[in-house]
């Protein structure tokens, strides 16, 4: 048993491979109790604020679900109903919603916001997704992978298409954390920053996971999962077209899957998709694909990280 009790969960960066681990298999075992119908009493009691400056659907739900499940009252706060950042800084608004909320989530644009919440609420602080960082989905999406695969480590996972986004950023750091080979496959204009590349291979160093990052698609020989994300992210729909140019020759098709060699490879996206874009309709509908497996993970991976975090 770990103890996370009071602490934020803002990146992968902040926890131990052990601390992960626990994470991933308390998850677990909240999903087993779920499918036979139990859920649990370690939140009641407990208020928790969802603040979006951006839109969801599985994050959302997740948390909403997840609270309920354990006891806790979610209290939904979209961008238009409090002023976050606007008529109030981020600070007073932290510090009202601490005196008021146990837990925060966040999602939103700059990762600064969720750092100062979590800086001067003095609550738990859960970051649903900002520019830079979508931990929550790591989680789910490495419970998935422990599924399919039995175990993370030496794991080949692809990363293929946008390597600078969140979702990029986050899988480099939980991967190296974790000890799963990861690939970030990319055309240069696209990797990743060399400041994340750096991080996750310090990990690496640890945990023993190969960290590449090339733009040639021949890359994703071997490899166990090929995971991709849209390619414009939420807030950056003006580079739509600049990036179907860019992006064209590294869509998850059949051909790609097929040149892995393995047919055992699974296909991952975190959601929502753009079929045509990033991923053919065939792939994302053929057996090889888990995404709603994952999309289920992050009610399951969500609530344990609240109830590591702020359970009884
Ligand atoms: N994957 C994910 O975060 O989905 P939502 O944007 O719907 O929350
Ligand atoms: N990179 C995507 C992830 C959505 C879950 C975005 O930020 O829009």
């Amino acid at each position: 048993r770990k103890n996370l009790k009071g602490r934020s969960f803002l990146t992968l960066k902040d926890f131990t491979p052990d601390e992960i681990q626990y994470m991933l298999d308390l998850a677990a075992n909240l999903k087993a109790k779920k499918k036979k119908g139990i859920t649990g009493t370690t939140l009641q009691g407990k208020n928790v604020a969802l603040l979006f400056e951006k839109p969801s659907t599985r994050t959302r739900c997740a948390f909403t679900v997840a609270c309920i499940d354990e006891g806790a009252h979610p209290e939904y706060l979209g961008k238009d109903d409090i002023q976050l950042g606007h008529k109030e800084s981020v600070e007073d608004t932290a510090r009202v919603l601490g005196r008021m909320f146990d837990g925060i989530e966040f999602r939103g644009f700059s990762h600064e916001t969720v750092e100062k919440l979590a800086k001067y609420s003095g609550v738990p602080v859960w970051n649903g997704l900002t520019d830079t960082y979508h931990p929550t989905q790591i989680l789910a999406d490495f419970l998935t992978l422990m599924e399919n695969f039995g175990h993370l480590k030496g794991l080949n996972l692809v990363y293929i298409g946008d390597g600078r986004n969140n979702m990029a950023n986050s899988m480099l750091i939980g991967s190296g954390k974790m000890g799963v080979n990861i690939t970030i496959i990319a055309p240069k204009e696209l990797w990743p920053t060399q400041d994340i590349v750096d991080v996750a291979k310090e990990y690496a160093q640890e945990s023993g996971a190969q960290i590449l990052v090339t733009d040639e698609v021949s890359a994703v020989k071997d490899a166990d999962a090929i995971y991709t994300d849209v390619w414009t992210s939420m807030g950056e729909e003006d580079k739509a077209a600049e990036r179907i140019g860019l992006l064209q020759p590294y869509q998850v098709n059949r051909e790609l899957m097929e040149m892995t060699g393995k047919k055992e490879t699974i296909f991952m996206h975190c959601l929502p998709a753009v079929k045509g874009n990033e991923v053919t309709e065939e792939v994302f509908e053929s057996e090889k694909s888990v995404v709603f497996d994952e999309a289920e993970n992050r009610m399951h991976t969500i609530k344990a990280v609240m109830v590591a975090t702020l359970g009884r």
